[in-house]
């Protein structure tokens, strides 16, 4: 016994999954039967696809896209693949653009989404991880800069100039670096990178021959900071993503005398916006890249990944239903349980000294938030004393520390707090038993 009666129900913060109130359920049985009972619509999606995906997928993608970031002109279906998802094809454009000994370092900015450090070190990236900070405007491009100088003169002196376990293939190439980001509404930080660093960032990409992965899972779920504000409306992205400034910056990725792969792709999923049992997603990049990606050995062999979920979601784009799902459900839900855990927090955790990032953005997002905990309290302490004497589960900083180089960033006295999941009418108590022990063991200190 700890001496401390535990809360009755137990309040999970770390789970960053969507509620399940929020799945598109009757959308998405609407949109599957539809597809299920038109020949032209099963049968090509019950038998092997092509390998850059479904095709009206891939165009109903283009055209989704170009409304909400409206990029100078329309994005062609050829810069789309379909994918499995994020994750999974973070781990097809490591197979198919990077060589574990050519390729000399994964670049990420820290604090990271954990989960990707596996796919790299799956990839033969062990040990090569390496951690870039960020402050209030995203990634230190600077710190990066100097970091990929170093690599690079001790690559060159140690004769690393050719891909040696990769062979030369016409539809790919292999990239020196590689630079992993979630740069809008991230995860676990919750901020946003400046367009001033994304501009920096594909600029440094090119210098150093890097391939900038981000991956925008969260750019739609987006909304105003202030509670009462009618505008700006969620329909359109604030700001261009890499994939996007990379496609026109300085001439574009296509430019004269560049190999026309680029330098940023972005990978996008239905996981966070339909839902995660989808694993379905989507790559943009140039049309090089994109084909390229599609040749992957595990699209090679049977087309792309998710082909029949791609039917459905087709379908759900074209009906507009998931367009209303996100501007019509998700964006307000979030917005509200968003505003629920921000009025608790100011309330209860900033007189006890807890931060947050970026406080004067007019748009905020995404599933978490990212509180930085009053010293010397460290982070690690504080989640398992909130589960065993609140029933309180929060993720601790560390626990978003890159692989291997987890010293660089300090992580110990930042928290993720998550809003998706919990039951909305839990999340303010959630925080109330988050700022209970952190004033417990604020009043040890004292005494
Ligand atoms: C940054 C980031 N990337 C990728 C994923 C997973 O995406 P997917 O389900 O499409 O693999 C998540 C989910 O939490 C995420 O937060």
């Amino acid at each position: 016994m700890n001496g401390f009666s535990k809360a009755s129900a137990l309040i999970d913060l770390l789970k960053g999954w969507p509620n399940p109130a929020l799945l598109p359920v009757v959308q998405l049985k609407m949109a599957s039967s539809g597809a299920l009972t038109d020949p032209d619509i099963s049968t090509p999606g019950l038998l092997y696809g092509p390998d850059p995906g479904y095709e009206p997928l891939r165009e109903h993608i283009a055209d989704w896209l170009s409304h909400f970031y409206q990029p100078p002109s329309r994005i062609p279906a050829e810069r789309i693949c379909i994918t499995g998802g994020a994750s999974q094809n973070l781990a097809c454009i490591l197979q198919v653009f990077s060589d574990p000994v050519f390729t000399r370092h994964v670049w990420m900015v820290s604090p990271t989404y954990f989960l990707a450090c596996r796919i790299f070190e799956d990839s033969g990236f062990h040990g090569r991880l390496r951690s870039v900070p960020e402050d209030e405007e995203g990634v230190d491009v600077e710190y990066l800069r100097k970091a990929l100088h170093q690599s690079e003169m001790k690559a060159r002196a140690e004769g690393n100039t050719h891909p040696t376990l990769k062979p030369t293939r016409p539809w790919s190439k292999i990239y020196r670096h590689l630079i992993y980001a979630v740069p809008t509404f991230a995860n676990p930080s919750s901020r946003t990178m400046s367009l001033r660093r994304r501009q920096e960032l594909v600029q440094v990409a090119r210098e150093y021959d890097a391939c900038i992965i981000t991956d925008d899972v969260y750019d739609m779920l987006q909304w105003p900071t202030d509670k009462t504000a009618t505008e700006p409306s969620g329909k359109h992205a604030r700001l261009p993503r890499l994939v996007d400034i990379d496609r026109t910056l300085d001439g574009g990725a296509e430019r004269e005398g560049s190999d026309a792969f680029g330098n940023a792709v972005s990978n996008g999923s239905f996981s966070k916006i339909a839902g995660p049992g989808c694993r379905t997603g989507w790559l943009e990049g140039t049309k090089k890249f994109a084909w390229g990606n599609s040749q992957v050995g595990s699209s090679r062999s049977g087309g792309a990944p998710s082909q029949l979920t791609s039917t459905f979601i087709s379908n759900l784009i074209e009906s507009g239903d998931l367009q209303r799902h996100i501007f019509q459900t998700l964006q307000p839900t979030y917005a509200r349980r968003y505003h629920s855990m921000i009025s608790a927090i100011e309330e209860y955790l900033l007189p006890l000294g807890v931060t947050l990032p970026q406080t004067s953005r007019d748009v905020v997002g995404g599933y978490f938030l990212w509180l930085s905990l009053p010293a010397p309290m460290q982070a690690e302490e504080v989640a398992r004393r909130t589960q065993d004497e609140e029933n309180l589960i929060v993720a601790p900083g560390p626990m978003f520390a890159v692989y291997g180089d987890e010293k660089e960033v300090d992580l110990e006295r930042k928290v993720r707090v998550c809003f998706s999941w919990e039951e909305e009418a839990m999340l303010a108590e959630g925080i109330q038993r988050l700022a209970r022990v952190i004033g417990r063991m604020q009043k040890k200190r004292r005494t």
